[in-house]
C-alpha cells in the first residue's frame, strides 16, 4: 500500500473514531450512558409528547407514530435510542381506528373486561387472552399495553371496577400475573396499574387514601406483589391519588422501599397521565423511583436539568432511572425494529374472546329453564326455544366494555339479536324495529344533553347506556303469544373519571324494575320463561327483583363477541363455569366502605382489612350472592382432601368428579381460617384456587393446589413483618366462600418475614374493629 493511501486511511479511521457515537445495544448500556449529556438523560425520563398539553412539537414529536396511542418514551436518535409507544388497554389495544390519508382501518379486538376475565378463575385461559392482546399490541406497532388494571374492588361503586379483577388480592394477583405472562410472552410489555390504592374515580388526582399499613400490605398491594413476583411486569404505573398524605407518584416508600427492595421489582415505573403536578416536583418523582413522566411536558425536562445543576437532585438518581429506561428500551419491538403488520389475526382473537367470555359469564340463578337445548331422551337435540322476545335497550346496544381510556375501538359488537340468530334462534322483529329506532334517537339526545365537562361520555370513549323504554302489558302480551321465552337485559355503563351512584346506577331504576316485573308477569301467565341478563362491568342490586325471573345470567361486558358468548351459554353449547370475584351485597350500603364513599379530600379506610367477603363472613352478614359463587348445568363432588405441609408450602390434593348429566368445569376454592394468635384475623381468606378441565359426566380430575406458607401470614404492624402464628389452620375447600364442601386441618409452624417499615398513616384511623 502506498504511504499516502495509508495516511488517508489512518486519518479517516481517527475521524470516525473521534466522532463515533455509541448506538444503543443490549450490551453497551454503560457506554451509551457515558455518551449521554445531562439534557439527553433528562429528556429520556420525560414522556415523548402527545397532544395532551398541545406541546407535542417541543418534545420529540413522536405522537404520530401510532395515532390514538396514549403516549411514548422519547427518542434520542444520536445514540440509537428509539421512541417506544405506550397504548391503553387493558381490554385490547386502544388506538384510533382510522387515519388520515389511508382507507385502511385499525380497529382492535375488544376482549372481555377485567371482571369478566377474573370470573373465569382460569389462569391458563387468561394467559391465552394475554398472548392475543400482546400479539395485537405488537402488530399495531406498540411496545407496551397500559394494563392490567389491578386495583381492588374496595367498593362496588367505583367507576373503574370493570377494569379491575376482584375484591380479593389473591385473585387479583394470580389473574394479573397470568395476563402479564401472556402479553409479555409476545415480546411486548405491560403496565400494571394504578399503583396503588386507587379505589375511587372521584377526585382521583388529589384524594388522600388513608389506609393502615396492614390493609395496604395485605389487600391493596398484595395483588401487585404477587404479579411482580410471578411475572415481572416491564412497567408499573403509579397512581394519581395520595396514600397517607403522599402522592404515589413521588412516594419513595412505595416505589422503592416496597416495590424494589421488598419485592425485587426490576422494571420501570411510569406516572399516570398528568404531567406537572401541583405540590409535587418532578425532581421528587425521579428521586422516589419514578422513571418515566407521562405524558410528558418539556418543563419537566428542564426541572430535572435545573435540579441536577442546583444540587437538588443527584446525578446518581438520574443515572439509576436512565439505566432502567435503557434496559426497558432494548427489550422493545421498536428497538428491535419489528416490522409491525397492522393486521392482527382478528378471527383467532375473536375466537379467544368468545371462549374466555363464556368462561367468565356467571349463572346466578336457574330454576331449571336453562339451558335451552337440553339433551332429549333419544340423544337428539331438542330445542324448545325457537323464538325469543328481547327486552332492554342493551339487548340491542350490547355493551362490550366500559368507558374511558379502557375502551377499545372494536370492529363490531355482536348483540343478542345476532348472537341468537347465529345459534338458530329468532327474535321479535317488532321489538327489534322499536329498539333500533329508539337507539338512534337516544344516542343523539344523550350527546345533546351531555354536560360538556363529561368528556368520557363522548362516543370515542365508549358505548353509552340509554334509559329504558316502557311497554304496556298489552304490547308485552302480543310478544308473549309469539315468542317461546323472553330476555330482559339490564345494562350498566361506567368508567374512568366518575363513580356510580346508588339510586340509578347500583340500584335498578323504576323503569327497569317495571320492565322486569311486567315481562315476568305476562310471560309467566303464558307459562313461558324469562331470563334476565346483566350486561354490566360491576355489581348491581338484585335482591329486590331476583325472585321474579326464572334465570339470571351475569354477562359482564364480555367483549365484541358478547351475543355469541351468551347464546353459547343460553343454549348449553357451553356450560357456565364463571364464579363471582366479588360479593354481591343485598344493598350497596351493606359494604362498610360505602359510608362516605367516595371521599372528597380524604378517604379514610375505617373498614381496614374488612373488605368484601372478609367483612361479610367475619361479621356474619347476609349477601345476595357470595364471593366465589356461580352455578353450572351439572353438579360436582369433591373428594376428601389430602394435605401435606412442606418447608415452603402447604399442598392440597382434591379430586373433583362431575356427578351430573352434562360436561362442565368447576372452580376449586381453598379458604383458610387461621388459629387464634397475636393478630386479629378475618373469619377466612382465599389462599388458593384452581379450575378443572372440562369433565364429562362421571369423569374425575385430581387437582394439586399449593399455598405458600408466606401467604398464610398476616401483616404485623408492630414488628413490620409478615407473621403466621404457630397453630392449626383449617382449610375450607368449596365452590364459594359460603358453600364449603370439604375441610382439613394442618399444623403450621410460626413464620416471619421482616419488611421495610414504611407507608404509615399520618392520622388516627378509627378502625371498624378497634
Ligand atoms: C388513566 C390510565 C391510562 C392513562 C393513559 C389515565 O387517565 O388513569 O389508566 O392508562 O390515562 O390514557
Amino acid at each position: 500500500m502506498k504511504k499516502t493511501t495509508l495516511t488517508v486511511l489512518i486519518i479517516i479511521f481517527c475521524m470516525t473514531t473521534i466522532n463515533a457515537q455509541p448506538k444503543l445495544s443490549a450490551t453497551n448500556i454503560d457506554e451509551v450512558m457515558k455518551a449521554m449529556t445531562l439534557e439527553e438523560k433528562a429528556k429520556l425520563l420525560v414522556g415523548g409528547a402527545n397532544n395532551f398539553f398541545g406541546d407535542q412539537a417541543v418534545v420529540g414529536g413522536e405522537a404520530t407514530l401510532v395515532p390514538g396511542a396514549a403516549g411514548t418514551s422519547p427518542a434520542i436518535p444520536r445514540l440509537g435510542i428509539p421512541a417506544t409507544v405506550l397504548t391503553d388497554g387493558p381490554a385490547g389495544v386502544r388506538i384510533d381506528p382510522t387515519r388520515e390519508g389511508t382507507d385502511q382501518t385499525f380497529y382492535a379486538t375488544g376482549f372481555p373486561i377485567g371482571t369478566c376475565l377474573a370470573s373465569t378463575w382460569n389462569t391458563e385461559l387468561v394467559k391465552k387472552v394475554g398472548e392475543a392482546i400482546g400479539n395485537e399490541t405488537k402488530e399495531y406497532r406498540c411496545d407496551v399495553i397500559l394494563g392490567p388494571g389491578m386495583n381492588l374492588h374496595r367498593n362496588p361503586l367505583c367507576g373503574r371496577n370493570f377494569e379491575y379483577y376482584s375484591e380479593d388480592p389473591l385473585v387479583t394477583g394470580k389473574i394479573g400475573a397470568a395476563y402479564i405472562n401472556g402479553v409479555q410472552s409476545q415480546g411486548v410489555g405491560v403496565s400494571a396499574k394504578h399503583f396503588a390504592v386507587n379505589s375511587q374515580e372521584t377526585n382521583r388526582t388529589s384524594v388522600d387514601e388513608q389506609v393502615s399499613q396492614r390493609a395496604a400490605r395485605e389487600l391493596y398491594l398484595r395483588g401487585f406483589e404477587i404479579a411482580v413476583r410471578e411475572s415481572q411486569p416491564w412497567t408499573i404505573m403509579s397512581s394519581y391519588n395520595r396514600i397517607n398524605g403522599q402522592y404515589s407518584m413521588g412516594n419513595r416508600d412505595l416505589l422503592t422501599s416496597i416495590l424494589r427492595e421488598d419485592w425485587g421489582y426490576r422494571g420501570i415505573v411510569m406516572t399516570d397521565w398528568i404531567g406537572i403536578r401541583k405540590g409535587l416536583e418532578t425532581t421528587a418523582e425521579v428521586q422516589a423511583g419514578n422513571d418515566l413522566m407521562e405524558p410528558g411536558q418539556p418543563a419537566q425536562v428542564q426541572e430535572i436539568i435545573n435540579g441536577v445543576n442546583s444540587g437538588k437532585l443527584s446525578m446518581e438518581d438520574v443515572d439509576r432511572n436512565v439505566r432502567r429506561m435503557l434496559e426497558y428500551i432494548v427489550k422493545t419491538p421498536s428497538f428491535k425494529q419489528y416490522p409491525a403488520s397492522n393486521k392482527p389475526d382478528f378471527k383467532a382473537h375473536a375466537d379467544i374472546t368468545r371462549q374466555s367470555a363464556c368462561e367468565g359469564i356467571v349463572l346466578l340463578k336457574n330454576n331449571g329453564v336453562l339451558p335451552w337445548n337440553k339433551p332429549a331422551a333419544n340423544d337428539q337435540e331438542n330445542q324448545a326455544i325457537k323464538t325469543v322476545a328481547l327486552f332492554g335497550e342493551n339487548s340491542y346496544n350490547f355493551l362490550s366494555g366500559g368507558t374511558g381510556s379502557g375502551c377499545v375501538h372494536t370492529p363490531y359488537v355482536v348483540d343478542l339479536v345476532e348472537g341468537l340468530k347465529n345459534a338458530g334462534i329468532s327474535t321479535s322483529k317488532t321489538l327489534t324495529d322499536i329498539y333500533r329506532k329508539y337507539y338512534e334517537y337516544a344516542r343523539v339526545k344523550f350527546q345533546l344533553e351531555r354536560h360538556p365537562a363529561n368528556w368520557f361520555q363522548q362516543e370515542q370513549f365508549g358505548q353509552q347506556k340509554y334509559p329504558e323504554i316502557e311497554f304496556s302489558q298489552i304490547a308485552i302480551g302480543k310478544e308473549a303469544r309469539q315468542a317461546d321465552a323472553a330476555i330482559v337485559t339490564i345494562g350498566r355503563q361506567a368508567g374512568e373519571g366518575a363513580d356510580r351512584d346508588i339510586a340509578t346506577e347500583f340500584n335498578l331504576t323504576n323503569d327497569e324494575r317495571r320492565l322486569i316485573s311486567n315481562v315476568c308477569k305476562v310471560f309467566h301467565d303464558a307459562q313461558k320463561p324469562v331470563v334476565v341478563i346483566i350486561n354490566s362491568g360491576s355489581v348491581i342490586e338484585t335482591a329486590s327483583w331476583r325472585d321474579e325471573p326464572d334465570a339470571i345470567i351475569c354477562a359482564w361486558q364480555p367483549g365484541e363477541e358478547g351475543g355469541n358468548s351468551l347464546a353459547d351459554i343460553l343454549t348449553g353449547k357451553v356450560n357456565p363455569s364463571g364464579h363471582l370475584t366479588m360479593t354481591w351485597p343485598l344493598t350497596a350500603t351493606d359494604h362498610p366502605s360505602t359510608e362516605g364513599y367516595p371521599g372528597e379530600i380524604v378517604t379514610p379506610h375505617h373498614e381496614d382489612i374488612y373488605v368484601g367477603y372478609r367483612y361479610f363472613d367475619t361479621f356474619k352478614k347476609n349477601v345476595a350472592y357470595p364471593f366465589g359463587f356461580g352455578l353450572s348445568y351439572t353438579t360436582f363432588e369433591f373428594s376428601k382432601p389430602k394435605v401435606k405441609v412442606g418447608s415452603k408450602d402447604v399442598t392440597v390434593q382434591v379430586t373433583v368428579k362431575n356427578t351430573g348429566n352434562v360436561a362442565g368445569k368447576e372452580v376449586v376454592q381453598v379458604y383458610v381460617t387461621a388459629p387464634k394468635g397475636s393478630i386479629e384475623k378475618p373469619a377466612q381468606e382465599l389462599k388458593a384456587f384452581a379450575k378443572t378441565r372440562e369433565l364429562q359426566p362421571g369423569e374425575s380430575q385430581t387437582l394439586m393446589l399449593a399455598i405458600p406458607i408466606r401467604l398464610l401470614a398476616s401483616f404485623d404492624e408492630q414488628g413490620s413483618q409478615w407473621l403466621a402464628d404457630d397453630g392449626t389452620y383449617t382449610l375450607r375447600i368449596g365452590v364459594s366462600c359460603r358453600d364449603i364442601r370439604q375441610t382439613a386441618n394442618v399444623r403450621v409452624k410460626r413464620y416471619t418475614e421482616k419488611v421495610n417499615n414504611v407507608l404509615k398513616p399520618q392520622v388516627q384511623l378509627n378502625l371498624l374493629h378497634q
